[in-house]
């Protein structure tokens, strides 16, 4: 059995509740861990409040180098974690891969911040006076996860924390606890000092609602669905916390009568089935211009058709399984939701029973047609491998309709014609965007992140990052001798 990280100690939930991790595929149970209740949480804050003064003191640079050699460890680890990864939530191997380099990235860039962090000096208006803004860290960063990246994300909340010299509470998805255990140990193994980085699993209306309402928490970091995160930001707003939210998307891909339609193709497969759609930057809609529309439609529908699911550890498979049952009946209720609404499946629609794929989660790989940008299905996120063909006569209509959603996170544009590619840069109200590509990709050196019901304004990785886990201070040195009264003192 998998334990808690609490203050340096493996533990048990007090309560010796637990929760099983399975694996999507199978069903078979791949580890145990603790079901941690509030006591636990309240555990896990208390020893992260402990060892704060400890760390925030530390100099940057030596925090700095427990994260390199947790990149180091990453590296080493990479096949094994990847393989866990693909187990435990169901993402083909390459894929896995893909997410523990994100992790080692990130790890490796927040690193660097140590011998950065730049606050910066600017001059004061008075003379014989200094003055500069300097960062501090928040204090103790609750990091609340999902199961879609199980490493990359949580390196995304945990590791520029860590480096500015917060001290970290990690509640990782009920789906992907092992992932997160081994990302911890690592860390220890790094050498990060006992109560700096803790762990407590559970599940989010018990675990995750205790951390988010305890008084020792200065940031709660989420990702995950819309709804959760207004909860956590109404709920940390009683105390005025401070809060990240990255939550859905309903991100589309535009192509024009000019693309070039084979690397249009290649990038909405890619876009629309990657991790299962499971991805907040999944394509999910595609707007197709009308002059276009038919053929990129059946070359599209094709190459879904061609895909092929199975086993995430079968380098030969390209779609895994959904993550749990629950995501599967979300997923077939969008699709029957689209029926209803007078969509039509092209391909895909259901649920893949032929043996072996009965035993786990899979739906095949979906396009809608007849969709009208009004529809639920073309506004909700699904998160799951459904997208909507929509024609547009213009790049006018196709702006427009990439905008009218709630959700704001990534769009993409195939053209050739830079006049519209930098229109559509700047009008596309999206955090990112991409030109000649899908709508996923995204490097960790820029910032991520949406506009709108994606999120609440930050934004992680980049330099932005830093912004969300410190707080500015602006320091004025007087060496005057005398007082001087700023606005007020002139000439
Ligand atoms: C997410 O979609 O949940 O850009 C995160 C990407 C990845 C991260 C996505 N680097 O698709």
């Amino acid at each position: 059995m998998d334990l808690n990280y609490i203050g340096g100690d493996w533990v048990p939930s007090r309560s010796g509740r637990t929760l099983a991790s399975c694996n999507p595929t199978t069903g078979e149970t791949l580890g145990i861990v603790p079901a941690s209740d509030a006591s636990d949480v309240d555990a896990a804050c208390r020893a992260a409040r402990a060892a704060f003064d400890r760390w925030r003191l530390t100099p940057a640079p030596r925090r700095a180098e427990i994260l390199f050699r947790a990149a180091e460890l990453l590296r080493e680890r990479k096949e094994a974690l990847a393989r866990l990864m693909s187990q435990e939530m169901g993402k083909v191997l390459e894929e896995a891969r893909g997410d523990v380099q994100e992790a080692i990235d990130m790890t490796l860039f927040a690193a660097g911040e140590g011998r950065r962090l730049l606050g910066y000096t600017t001059p004061a208006e008075m003379p014989d006076k200094f003055a500069m803004a300097v960062r501090e860290p928040v204090g103790v960063v609750a990091a609340i996860t999902p199961w879609n990246f199980p490493l990359a994300i949580p390196s995304w909340k945990l590791m520029p924390a860590l480096v500015a010299g917060n001290t970290c509470v990690f509640k990782p998805a009920e789906d992907t606890p092992l992932c997160a255990c081994r990302l911890v140990e690592l860390l220890e193994e790094a050498g990060l000092p006992p109560g700096v980085l803790n762990l407590v699993h559970g599940r989010g209306e018990e675990a995750g609602a205790a951390l988010v309402r305890h008084p020792e928490v200065d940031l709660v970091s989420f990702t995950g669905g819309t709804d959760t995160g207004r909860e956590v930001a109404t709920a940390a707003a009683a105390s005025l916390k401070r809060t990240v939210l990255e939550m859905g998307g309903k991100n589309a891909v535009i192509v024009l009568e000019d693309a070039d339609l084979d690397l249009a193709v290649d990038g909405i497969t890619w876009s629309a089935f990657g991790t299962s759609g499971q991805r907040c930057t999944a394509a999910s809609r595609v707007l197709i211009h009308t002059a276009v529309f038919a053929e990129v439609r059946d070359r599209l529908v094709a190459r879904a058709e061609a895909l092929r699911l199975g086993d995430p550890l079968d380098p030969a498979v390209q779609v895994g399984p959904l993550v749990n049952a629950a995501q599967l009946e979300r997923v077939a209720g969008y699709v029957a939701l689209a029926r209803e609404e007078g969509a039509r499946v092209l391909c895909g629609g259901e649920r893949a029973t032929t043996a072996p794929l009965d035993r786990g989660y899979y739906f095949r790989p979906t396009y809608l047609d007849c969709v009208t940008p009004a529809m639920r299905v073309a506004q909700e996120e699904i998160f799951g491998p459904v997208t909507c063909l929509i024609p547009v006569r213009d790049l006018d209509e196709a702006i427009q309709i990439n905008n009218s959603v709630a959700y704001g996170l990534s769009s993409g544009i195939f053209t050739r014609d830079l006049m519209r590619a930098f229109r559509a840069m700047r009008e596309l109200r999206t955090g990112i965007v991409y030109l000649n590509a899908g709508t996923i990709g995204a490097e960790v050196h820029l910032p991520f992140g949406g506009m709108r019901a994606t999120g609440n304004g930050h934004r992680e990785a980049g330099q932005a990052m830093l912004d969300a886990v410190t707080e500015w201070k602006s320091v004025y040195v007087e060496y005057s001798g005398r007082l001087q009264r700023a606005q007020i003192d002139r000439d």
